[in-house]
């Protein structure tokens, strides 16, 4: 699907930011910016901003940022093409019907015809298993302590022996053999003709978080190969964006999302009430599903097998978690293997008093480190301190790494200070963390050069779209080249060049870029904060620092290039002289 720059533009126009962003967060004004909690990440005081002057949002806890579409590809899960469909629609800018292209909406209209197809699959199998033909499903079932309105609820079904009584009851539906083999629910052989795919099995219809069958499950009744079949993947059915049980879970009042890693055990949780309770789709979690969970939690409690497959995977999630800045708890299912034998077992008091107890995963993962250290021989104790060192260097927050610094070592009798010069020394060692002592942002962090100029160059191009009007006092001193970073070359190129005819939107210069980490990037510098200043004259020595700080940096970027770029003796000629005048000019921000 393709829309036209100008489209994208107006109906971006036509959507204030600050109207559409209302509509999902709580906004309150405070000086130019509408500040408020931010939605991608869990935070207790607002750092996520969005400005009506310059039609973006960002957050100055996790980075997330950009325009309205940006927003709501990051918010809804929509494409980009469903974004500008929504905005449109909210603005009733009409869409041309031309536009919308043959080939999408044959697909739109197969994707519809797929739901379907499982919606009727989906009710075949549940009454057949409420029929005389499934009593051996029923009878599974019951033994597996499921009540009829749980059944009901998860709308469970049962597969017949019968091959072809289902494929007979969606042709007579009006469903064409092709469709019924796309949606996974058949196959097809010379000799069989199309057979139905799933067998004597119990059937689990998996649903999205609208309540639409996307897929099933299918479980043996009893031992067999393979315990579950799943249905393939489908232009309706991806694994790694859907979860198990969140259609229900996202209603739960409970704040937080129990993750598990059966569909059984989700079905045995809800039944004894805990509705929050949500798993992966046989496959490993995956980030996308951890987006998902934040939009309606930000603390997920990790109810995962207690073998050793169990607590891999439970690692493995607990990183996951965190890149999405979510919180995780581990609940100790031991001596059990899983949620549903443990609530058969000792019941759902006993669970609420698990999940009271949830180990903070921070901890779990150094009980789990721990284990692979012989504690009493020195060396290896060296060795997991290290290792506990290299594991706190991946807080980026201090004051966070510093209250699990001074945790851990309480809990496992470390010196702090000693731990906190491993922490230290690790962090020099492999740059992957400033030292614990220094700020995290600022004017400090000017340690590389590199690092200097690419902060001046945001922050002159911060502070002209903040204040458009200086562009014309500079015009003649800078000009795109003079942004040696490449990507902020391409803002500023765009941006002086909207500057030149009078026309600015920062916003839609978002819009250039397809990558999601790049839209963050762009609005992460439009987003640099000025230095603080509070009379007129520190204003205007800052505003001419930057501006010698990105010419300078400019005019030594082009001299070392003399050799290689044709362009670059041009550059470096001009930009001494402009240096050289600038130095004797006075430029006024009044
Ligand atoms: P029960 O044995 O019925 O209690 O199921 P469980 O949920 O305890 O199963 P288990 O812990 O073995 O597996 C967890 C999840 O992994 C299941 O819900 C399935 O989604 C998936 N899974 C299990 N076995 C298979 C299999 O043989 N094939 C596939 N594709 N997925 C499986
Ligand atoms: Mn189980």
């Amino acid at each position: 699907m393709y829309y036209s720059d100008e489209l994208v533009e107006e109906i971006r126009e036509k959507n204030d930011i600050v109207d559409v962003v209302a509509g999902y967060v709580k906004l309150q004004k405070k000086g130019s910016n509408y500040w408020g909690l931010c939605p991608f990440h869990g935070e207790k005081t607002p750092s996520f901003s969005v400005s009506g002057a310059k039609q973006m949002y960002y957050c100055f806890g996790c980075g997330a940022g950009g325009n309205v579409y940006t927003f709501l590809m990051n918010y809804e899960n929509y494409t980009f093409p469903e974004a500008v469909k929504a905005l449109a629609e909210r603005a009733g800018v009409a869409l041309p019907q031309a536009q919308e292209g043959e080939e999408s909406r044959r697909r739109e209209n197969r994707r519809a015809r797929l739901l379907e197809v499982n919606k009727a699959a989906a009710g075949f199998f549940y009454y057949q298993l409420r029929d005389k033909r499934g009593e051996t499903g029923m009878a599974y079932l019951r033994r597996r302590q499921l009540t009829d309105e749980t059944m009901h609820r998860f709308g469970l079904g049962y597969a017949g022996k019968n091959g072809v009584d289902l494929i007979q009851y969606l042709r007579g539906k009006g469903f064409e053999d092709e469709l019924i083999k796309e949606a996974g629910l058949a196959s097809y052989s010379e000799r069989h003709g199309l057979s139905s795919q799933f067998w004597n099995r119990v059937m689990f219809p998996i649903q999205d978080s609208n309540n639409r069958v996307i897929g099933f499950g299918g479980r043996v009744m009893g031992e067999g190969e393979p315990k579950y079949l799943n249905s393939p993947e489908t232009p309706v059915f991806d694994k790694r964006r859907n979860l198990y049980g969140l259609n229900f879970a996202r209603k739960s009042k409970a704040g937080s999302i129990i993750l598990c890693e059966g569909y059984m055990d989700v079905i045995a949780l809800h039944q004894v009430g805990f509705t929050q309770a949500v798993a992966s789709l046989g496959t490993a979690f995956t980030p996308q599903q951890a987006g998902l969970l934040r939009r309606c939690t930000d603390s997920v409690l990790l109810a995962y097998d207690s073998d050793g497959a169990g607590v891999k995977a439970a690692l493995r999630a607990i990183e996951i978690l965190r890149e999405a800045r979510l919180t995780g708890k581990v609940i100790d299912m031991r001596p059990y293997k899983d949620p549903d034998e443990f609530i058969k077992a000792l019941g759902k008091e006993a669970f609420e008093e698990r999940i009271h107890r949830a180990e903070n995963s921070f901890f779990f993962e150094i009980r789990i480190l721990e284990g692979q250290y012989a504690l009493d021989d020195p060396e290896e104790k060296t060795k997991f301190y290290r290792e506990i060192a290299k594991k706190l260097c991946g807080f980026s927050e201090d004051v966070e790494r510093d209250n699990y610094l001074q945790a851990v070592a309480d809990k496992y009798l470390i010196g702090v200070d000693n731990l906190r010069k491993l922490v230290n020394g690790y962090a020099a060692q492999t740059g992957l963390e400033k030292p614990l002592e220094r700020p995290r942002s600022g004017i400090h962090a000017k340690n590389r050069p590199e690092e200097g100029a690419k902060r001046s160059q945001r922050l002159l191009l911060s502070w002209l779209a903040d204040e458009p009007g200086l562009y014309g006092r500079i015009r003649k001193y800078i000009g795109p080249e003079d942004f040696t970073e490449e990507l902020y070359r391409t803002v500023a190129e765009r941006l002086f060049g909207e500057l030149d005819q009078g026309a600015f939107q920062p916003a839609g210069i978002i819009s250039m870029f397809e990558e999601e980490s790049t839209q963050r990037e762009v609005a992460e510098l439009f987003h640099t904060t000025l230095p603080r200043m509070e009379t007129g004259q520190e204003r205007e020595k800052a505003f001419r620092d930057i501006l010698l700080a990105v010419k300078k940096n400019s005019y030594e970027y082009h001299m070392e290039r003399l050799g290689t770029d044709v362009n670059a003796l041009r550059q470096a000629v001009e930009g001494k002289k402009a240096l050289e005048e600038l130095a004797k000019t006075h430029i006024s921000l009044e």
